[in-house]
């Protein structure tokens, strides 16, 4: 293909701004002629993932799966576009471990809890507050910081605008075509 395949795993709070940002990437990517594929958590949940729930250790198995499948689409030269919450340190350990380090890059997209409440896009974060929704993402279940995040993209302080534009310039740079 003349490209070599790499990992980027955006990760971050439900409605932080991943998969629009995901999707953007992938535009522009196509529009450059580079293959891309997107592995988004609310897509794969209703089909690779389908029996999966939240739990810690349905998460980590969530994680496990896409990170395989991320493994085996960069080996083929795909540049993937990973959208998951992934809110343990842990499981984006595991991530790295599977996909390879020199592959791999970990991008946070960072929101508060408050703001994504405020944009609550999908209306999940009115579901959690009355209690429909079990194990919510940085209510009842935890979400861990980063560590070691290669790029930071601030959703909350910056424009999409300028966020779209950090976020392809540093994918755009890390390909190697
Ligand atoms: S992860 O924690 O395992 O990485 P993933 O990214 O696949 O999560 O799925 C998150 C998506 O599932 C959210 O964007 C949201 O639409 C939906 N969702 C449903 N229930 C929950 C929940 N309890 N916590 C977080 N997200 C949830």
């Amino acid at each position: 293909m003349g490209q070599k395949g790499m990992v980027f795993w955006h990760y971050g709070l439900s409605g932080s701004g991943k998969s629009t940002l995901v999707l953007e990437m992938e535009k522009r990517l196509h529009h450059e002629g580079i293959h891309s594929v997107v592995l988004d958590g609310d897509n794969l949940r209703s089909s690779l993932n389908q029996d999966l729930g939240f739990s810690d250790d349905d998460r980590r198995e969530n994680i496990r799966r896409v990170s395989e499948l991320a493994k085996i689409l960069a080996e083929n030269g795909i540049i993937v576009l990973v959208s998951l919450i992934s809110p343990l340190q842990e499981f984006r350990s595991s991530a790295k471990a599977i996909i390879g380090e020199e592959s791999f890059h970990e991008i946070y997209i960072q929101a508060s809890f408050a703001a994504c409440k405020e944009r609550d896009v999908k209306g999940l974060y009115a579901k959690a507050e009355s209690g429909k929704v079990k194990s919510f993402t940085g209510k009842e279940s935890s979400f861990e910081e980063p560590e070691s995040a290669h790029l930071i993209i601030n959703t909350e302080a910056e424009s999409k605008e300028t966020s779209v534009n950090k976020l392809y310039s540093y994918i755009r740079n890390s390909i190697s075509i």
